[in-house]
C-alpha cells in the first residue's frame, strides 16, 4: 500500500507558521482611514493639493511607520489607537510620533466638515464653554492665541477636563492630549488644529494667523458636541 499523504502534520505546520512564526508585522492592525468628504470640501479654506498630500503622504506615513514598529513592539497588537495613547510613555519615540501622528489626523479629518455643514455649539457645550471662558469669542481667541504661539510644529486643543471644565492647551509634534507625558495637560480632546507647517503653507506660506481664522469656517460642530457628550458633558464625577 502507498504511504498516505501526511496531511496532519503538514496542516499543524501551517497552523503553527501562522502563529508563531509569521512576522509581527504581519499583525499590523492601524489602517488609513479615508477622508470623510472629497479632497476639494473644505476650500477655499483648506485647497485640495494640501488635504491631499496631508492625508496621503503624511497621514499614510504615519501609519505605515507605527505599523512598522510591530516587530520591535508586539504588544502594539493588544491595543486601540485610543488605548495607545493613554500608555504611549511605555513605546519608544518612533511609536510615540507615529501613533500620535495617526490619532491626532484621524480625529482632525472627523472634526472638520465643508463650510456651512458642521452645525452648532449645542446648548450644553455652549453652557460650558461660557463657564470656563466667559463666551464662544473668547474661547476661540484664547484658542487662536495659543495655536499661533505653537513655537514650530504642534497641535493647539479645546480639551475636557476629568472634572467636566474646558481648557484650551497646546502639544509639540504629534504628542496629544491623552498621552500620559510630563507637561502634557490631560483631558479629552473636543476639538484639535494641526499647526504643521505641512498643514497649510502651499495656501497660506508663513501666515498662520490667516490659515487659522479660516479654519473655524469649517469646524463640524456635530463631531465636538459628540466628543464632549461621550466625554461625561459638563457633569462633574462623583466625589
Ligand atoms: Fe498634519
Amino acid at each position: 500500500m502507498a504511504p498516505r499523504f501526511p496531511w496532519r502534520p503538514l496542516l499543524a505546520g501551517l497552523i503553527a507558521l501562522l502563529l508563531l512564526g509569521a512576522p509581527a508585522s504581519a499583525l499590523a492592525a492601524f489602517t488609513l482611514p479615508p477622508l470623510p468628504y472629497p479632497v476639494e470640501a473644505l476650500e477655499p479654506a483648506i485647497d485640495a493639493t494640501t488635504m491631499t498630500l496631508h492625508h496621503d503622504r503624511h497621514h499614510g506615513a504615519y501609519v505605515a511607520n507605527l505599523n512598522a514598529q510591530f516587530a520591535a513592539n508586539p504588544e502594539l497588537a493588544r491595543l486601540s489607537l485610543d488605548a495607545l495613547q493613554g500608555q504611549i510613555s511605555r513605546f519608544p519615540d518612533a511609536v510615540r510620533n507615529n501613533g500620535g501622528g495617526h490619532w491626532n489626523h484621524s480625529q482632525f479629518w472627523a472634526m472638520m466638515a465643508p463650510a456651512g455643514q458642521g452645525g452648532a455649539a449645542s446648548p450644553a457645550l455652549l453652557t460650558a464653554i461660557e463657564a470656563s471662558f466667559g463666551s464662544l469669542e473668547a474661547m476661540q481667541e484664547r484658542f487662536n492665541q495659543t495655536a499661533a504661539a505653537r513655537f514650530g510644529s504642534g497641535w493647539a486643543w479645546l480639551i475636557r477636563r476629568a472634572d467636566g471644565s474646558l481648557a484650551i492647551s497646546s502639544t509639540a509634534n504629534q504628542d496629544n492630549p491623552l498621552m500620559d507625558l510630563p507637561g502634557i495637560e490631560r483631558g479629552t480632546p473636543l476639538l484639535g488644529l494641526d499647526v504643521w507647517e505641512h498643514a497649510y503653507y502651499l495656501s497660506y506660506q508663513n501666515r498662520r494667523p490667516d490659515y487659522i481664522k479660516a479654519w473655524w469656517s469649517l469646524i463640524n460642530w456635530d463631531t465636538v458636541n459628540r466628543r464632549f457628550d461621550d466625554a461625561g458633558g459638563a457633569s462633574k464625577p462623583a466625589d
